[in-house]
């Protein structure tokens, strides 16, 4: 006669089980992720026993990348290894000379893998740059809104004494000028919020999640139909609104030309949306609806977050040096008569000269780098210029961040913001920094398209407002980084205005 186990022995039997197995495990894998061997010539990131890296890094979401700076500098090395549990490995580097490598010499060797697919798709989907579209550049637009947003939003403050968000308003600012110099729209967000906005911002720290919480788009599914009716919107909601406002653009523009061709008047109209749609994509076609709206996404993602991001970290830290400050206005005093804010031309021409502004602004992007960190997939098996052994198929990635802030690549002042460092003992000239160790516009083939224009956008905003203001952090207001896809602050840049002249 057989004896069937009973449900509480089963129970029983599974859990001492699990408990031995996890305890093997444990004895095998006491510092990281199991099924991670350690590798030769590669140090591992130390962590939980078979859990890994992963417990502490979304313990540390929030600080991500002065996580990752520490753990560089606690390890004292360029390049590590964080492991996690039932998830592929990720190599760190903060070394140039592997930079260059990945960015340059062997560009070929790695693509935005499944990992970048996974947690960047809905928002950028196919992700067509051509790079062959040059982007259009024009002073006149960013000192209109620099002009908008001080009649309507610094002057006022300035009076009223309320405090404002800086962050917020350089977010708009960079929108409205983007949409008008790429797409020919006017969106007027200085003036008034702009859902469009709002639900970017909601798909970009929803991404940066995605590449961290394993299972949140499940969450974030069941959400949207459990509370379908919540006033909160979904992610998916937030989705619906990003692509209606592509789709509007991209129908608007097509009824121009048809209007137009209708009326035989030549359309003319040199923004980045007629170039696109005159481009061809990557299979030699013009683009189509679909692939307009993912170029059209991707390049405000590209343009709008990262200036606005520069110019909010760059006027905190004019707040916390004053005499840092003071030598911008100097310049700009010296540099921008009456005359030349009337000129866009003349304009650019002059800021090209604004030695000293440049090197505020480098630095900002050297130690606060809009796009912080960068993650590739190796497609074959490579060694890079340290000796690090790489695997097909592995994840890698390298951080602006972290090595603006590493002493082994910037010196020992390395975390301090100093300007000066960028200046040559030639008068008027900038030092020259390799790309890869100043790697905030990215290298390579990939290096940003919009780097000129955006370095313009910065110093008209930077010049225009240091001339007509003075600014105060608000008292009792923290500022903080938001990790997203790209750098942010968590509760914006709190500020009272102070006006130089009448
Ligand atoms: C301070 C401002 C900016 C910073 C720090 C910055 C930084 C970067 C970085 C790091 C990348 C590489 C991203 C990657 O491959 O994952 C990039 C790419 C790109 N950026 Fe910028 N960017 C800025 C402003 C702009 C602006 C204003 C535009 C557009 C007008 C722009 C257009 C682009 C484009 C089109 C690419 C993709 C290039 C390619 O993949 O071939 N960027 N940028």
């Amino acid at each position: 006669m057989t004896v069937s186990p009973s449900k509480t022995e089963i129970l029983g039997i599974t859990a001492a089980t699990v408990t031995l197995v996890t305890a093997l495990l444990a004895l095998k894998y006491p510092d990281r992720g199991a099924f991670h061997e350690h590798r030769e010539g590669l140090l591992d990131m130390e962590g939980a026993p078979v859990l890994g890296n992963l417990p502490s890094m979304i313990k540390n979401m929030d600080r991500f990348y002065d996580y990752l700076t520490e753990h560089y500098e606690k390890m004292n090395t360029l390049t590590f290894r964080t492991t996690f549990f039932m998830m592929p490995s990720l190599i760190c580097t903060a070394d140039p000379r592997n930079v260059e490598h990945i960015l340059k010499n062997n560009f070929e060797g790695y693509i935005k893998g499944s990992e970048f697919d996974y947690t960047m798709h809905d928002l950028l989907g196919e992700g067509i740059f051509n790079s062959d579209v040059d982007i259009p550049s024009n002073c006149r637009v960013f000192v209109d809104e620099i002009n908008l947003a001080s009649r309507e939003i610094f002057d006022k403050a300035a009076t009223s004494g309320e405090i404002i968000d800086f962050h917020d308003i350089m977010l708009r600012f960079s929108m409205d000028s983007f949409a008008e110099l790429g797409f020919g729209v006017k969106l007027n967000s200085l003036l008034e919020r702009a859902d469009f906005a709002d639900s970017f911002d909601a798909l970009q720290l929803h991404s940066f999640k995605k590449s961290i919480i394993p299972g949140i788009e499940a969450y974030e599914t069941a959400k949207h139909y459990l509370f379908y009716w919540s006033k909160e919107k979904s992610i998916k909601q937030h989705l619906d609104t990003v692509n209606a406002f592509a789709k509007k653009l991209i129908k608007e523009r097509h009824e121009e030309e048809q209007a137009a061709k209708l009326s035989s008047i030549k359309f003319e109209k040199g923004d980045l949306l007629s170039r696109f749609m005159k481009a061809a994509s990557r299979n030699g076609q013009t683009l189509d609806d679909n692939e307009l709206r993912d170029t059209i996404l991707n390049f405000i993602i590209a343009g709008r977050d990262t200036t606005a991001q520069a110019l909010s970290w760059t006027f905190y830290q004019l707040m916390l040096f004053p005499e840092i400050q003071e030598k911008v206005y100097t310049e700009a005093e010296q540099f921008i008569t009456e005359e030349v804010e009337a000129d866009p031309s003349k304009l650019y021409t002059v800021i090209q000269n604004m030695v000293y502004s440049h090197a505020v602004l480098f630095e900002v992007l050297r130690l606060y780098p809009s796009v912080p960190g960068n993650q590739k997939e190796a497609v074959k098996d490579d060694v890079w210029p340290d000796g690090t052994r790489v695997y097909k198929g592995e994840q890698i990635s390298w951080q602006p961040y972290c090595q603006g802030h590493l002493t082994k690549v910037w010196g020992s002042d390395a975390k301090e913001f100093k300007p000066e460092r960028w200046l040559s003992e030639t008068v008027g000239s900038l030092v020259r920094v390799s790309p890869f160790q100043w790697s905030a516009f990215n290298a390579g083939p990939r290096v940003c398209l919009g780097q000129n224009l955006a370095i313009l956008e910065a110093l008209v905003a930077i010049t225009l407002i240091i001339k007509r203001y003075k600014f105060h952090q608000a008292t009792g207001h923290k500022v903080e980084i938001l990790n997203l896809v790209t750098l942010s602050m968590k509760d914006g840049l709190k500020i009272t205005v102070e006006k130089r002249k009448s």
